[in-house]
């Protein structure tokens, strides 16, 4: 088991199944670039602690950074002998370096809080980059949104039609819960960067390492309190797994109605060519791939996130190999998310909207009615009896065949004589609209303000 990290007390080598179970090469790579950055680190601390002279340090230094030139060009990868990354790597630096100097460089330093380290600087910039790619669909709902000030349409709840609604407010609706995901990505890393490095195994270092100064060199707000939890716990990355899994079930949220405001019996938008696909039979198709990879993927990433919470659960501490199936959720949610988030976003900024279409359906289905029911309130009739007269009147449009403006004056002072022809001045979408201009309404001053709220906290995100 020659180059192994361990051997010493082995006489024979692992068989090749043993081999090929342990083996984390082919997805922990994506650490390599970090391990080689948190080598250059842990060589100052040996410095530091008097464990390596100033040339020693030079020459580690410069093998380190000629490491991290060959494995960012691929000259350097793993080979079929390496167990992990980490293993690989300390095979190159010898390589470079000597074995003398190279051997050096493990000292006071265990797989353990070294992958514990690597893995909370991998997820620190994979949040960045997730968080970059929400912003993108936020702006791209929120650019919607203002372009389209007036447009009206159904709000539905139970997918039924509701009240009246400005498309503005329904799109900002969209862009809330993503701005609350961003929020949460931040909030994630302030526990995600905290260093587990110098714990060791488990126990701590006993070689006078300074855990605060690594964590410092390494961009984390400080060392760990703990060496037990640090090298055990994995709770920052089931955090940033459910984030993830929020982000693509808010996606699927927003696809799921792309999807339905897409479909002719909807019409509400016509989605760009470029953000949608045909069928390989039907001639007429365009269909909404990306919503639907919205959705389909957001099962996936609940899935990643449940997945590495079963990992978790049973584990004693401290560190057990069953760890080593941590990354792999993670991974694939923040691939699966650089995938979807840029998607999203051109799906967003490229639909069409059909206002004539979408105001024509606004008042159908009796969407006034609460306006009815609210107006004869501001009369001075009780809530429980205005709704009644209005459920009353809509039953009686239902029965003339029509909407509850098109009952006569004399039909609406026979359903109650509180309906004086003055109620018409809520039967319509607009005046409907514009009376709920209470914070956070649909009135049009209330989404111009809720947008304005927007513009001025997105640049500082
Ligand atoms: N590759 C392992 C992981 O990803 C780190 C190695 C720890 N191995 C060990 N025998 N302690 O968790």
């Amino acid at each position: 088991n020659e180059g192994a990290l361990w051997g010493g007390r082995f006489a024979d080598g692992p068989t090749a199944a043993m081999a090929a179970l342990s083996k984390s090469t082919h997805f922990d790579w994506a650490l390599a670039p970090y391990d080689v950055a948190a080598s250059k680190a842990h060589a100052r601390v040996l410095n530091r602690a008097g464990l390596l002279t100033d040339d020693d340090l030079a020459a580690m230094s410069a093998g380190l950074d000629r490491l991290a030139a060959d494995v960012a060009d691929g000259s350097f990868g793993p080979a079929e002998s390496d167990e992990d990354v980490h293993g690989a790597l300390e095979r190159g630096l010898i390589d470079r370096v000597g074995t003398e100097l190279g051997g050096r460089l493990r000292a006071g330093r265990s797989r353990n809080d070294q992958v514990a380290t690597l893995f909370r600087m991998w997820l620190r910039d994979a949040m960045k980059r997730v968080g970059a790619g929400v912003l993108d669909v936020v702006d791209a709902l929120v650019a919607q949104a203002a372009a389209h000030p007036d447009i009206v349409m159904p709000g539905k709840t139970h997918l039924q039609a509701a009240q009246p609604v400005l498309l503005a407010h329904q799109l900002l609706a969209h862009a809330q819960p993503l701005l609350r995901d961003l929020d949460r990505l931040l909030d994630a890393d302030r526990r995600t960067a905290v260093s587990p490095y110098g714990s060791g195994a488990l126990a701590g270092s006993s070689l006078g390492l300074d855990p605060a100064a690594i964590a410092a060199d390494l961009g984390f707000s400080g060392p760990a309190e703990n060496s037990i939890d640090a090298t055990s716990a994995r709770d920052f990355a089931a955090e940033a797994a459910f984030v993830f899994a929020m982000i693509a079930v808010d996606l699927s949220r927003l696809g799921e109605e792309i999807i339905l405001w897409s479909t002719p019996e909807f019409g509400y938008v016509t989605l760009a060519d470029a953000w949608s696909t045909g069928s390989s039979i039907m001639p007429q198709k365009k269909n909404p791939d990306v919503a639907e990879l919205a959705r389909g993927k957001s099962g996936r990433l609940i899935g990643n996130l449940t997945g590495l919470l079963a990992t978790l659960k049973a584990q004693p501490l401290a560190y057990n190999r069953d760890l080593q199936e941590d990354k792999e959720p993670l991974f694939d949610s923040v691939a699966q998310l650089e995938l979807l988030l840029p998607a999203m976003a051109g799906l967003v900024a490229t639909l069409t909207f059909h206002a004539d279409r979408m105001a024509e359906l606004a008042p159908a289905g009796f969407t006034l009615a609460t306006d009815v029911a609210e107006w004869l309130v501001r009369q001075g009739i009780p809530f429980r009896v205005a709704h009644e007269v209005a459920g009353a009147s809509v039953r009686a449009a239902e029965e003339a065949g029509t909407d509850l403006a098109g009952l006569s004056d004399e039909q609406l002072a026979s359903i109650n004589p509180a309906l004086t022809p003055q109620v018409r001045e809520v039967l319509s979408v607009r005046g409907s609209i514009e009376s709920r201009n209470a914070h956070g309404g649909t009135s049009s001053s209330q989404v111009a303000r809720q947008l304005d709220v927007l513009n001025r906290q997105l640049p500082a995100l």
